[in-house]
């Protein structure tokens, strides 16, 4: 295995920008294990257009599913079966799709090796719930990025409103409470803050600062 920086965090803490400017600066991989929850999360958003809740979708089901789906990732892009779903993939509504099925077993096993076989052939920095604990328990380097239910909710509205999107301020706070609360508290590799980790709270940070702060950390304990 390759040098593996390992950052995890609830959704809104900074991660993916944090993580992408991290390895731009290092010359290292940028690997977002949330665009690969989300390609797959769109398969299925995309051809079983008649299920309301894809939590009661069965895991039998699912897995004779995985079988069709064939991601790849360079570049930070993602494709499903060659197509470009990078910018498809940030839909709320696949999001929210995504936060879903990313609980359940069948999925999270087949995610497993092809985030792993990343860190066989470069060094990266890895971003997501369980980059710490599950995915790269021996990681070279492991953080966790935090904010504020306030904090994040506020970046998320900000976002969405930037990118067209209608929604009021209680809408996403109700949004990111309600995924923190899945992200947290399902039975397999839920999100917990890893007693190996580096924690940051980048609440009242700027990004610019907390990647300084990222990099300070990986260059000083060398
Ligand atoms: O980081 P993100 O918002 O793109 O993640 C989308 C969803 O995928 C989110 O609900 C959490 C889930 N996810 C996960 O369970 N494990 C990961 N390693 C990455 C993301």
């Amino acid at each position: 295995m390759k040098r593996v920086i390992a950052i995890d965090g609830p959704s809104g803490a900074g991660k993916s920008t944090v993580s992408r400017e991290v390895a731009k600066s290092l010359g290292f991989l940028y690997l977002d294990t949330g665009a690969l929850y989300r390609a797959v999360a769109y398969h299925f958003y995309k051809n079983f257009k008649n299920v309301d809740d894809f939590s009661l979708l069965p895991e039998e089901e699912i897995e004779r599913e995985l079988i069709k789906i064939k991601i790849h990732y360079e570049n930070g892009r993602v494709y499903l079966s060659g197509e470009d779903i990078s910018d498809l993939i940030r839909d709320p509504e696949v999001g929210a799709v995504t936060s879903k099925l990313s609980a359940k077993k069948v999925i999270r096993d087949f995610l497993l090796p092809l985030q792993r076989s990343f860190a066989e052939k470069m060094d990266i920095v890895a971003e997501g719930r369980d980059m710490t604990t599950v995915v790269f328990p021996d990681a070279w380097k492991k953080f966790y990025l935090d904010a504020s239910v306030d904090v994040r909710a506020r970046r998320r509205y900000e976002q969405l409103i930037k990118s067209g999107k209608k929604i009021t301020f209680e809408e996403a706070l109700k949004d990111v409470i309600e995924r923190d609360r899945r992200d947290s508290s399902r039975e397999n590799a839920p999100l917990v803050i890893s007693k190996e980790a580096f924690y940051i709270d980048t609440s009242e940070l700027t990004i610019q600062e907390v990647i300084s702060l990222v990099l300070k950390k990986v260059a000083e304990d060398d």
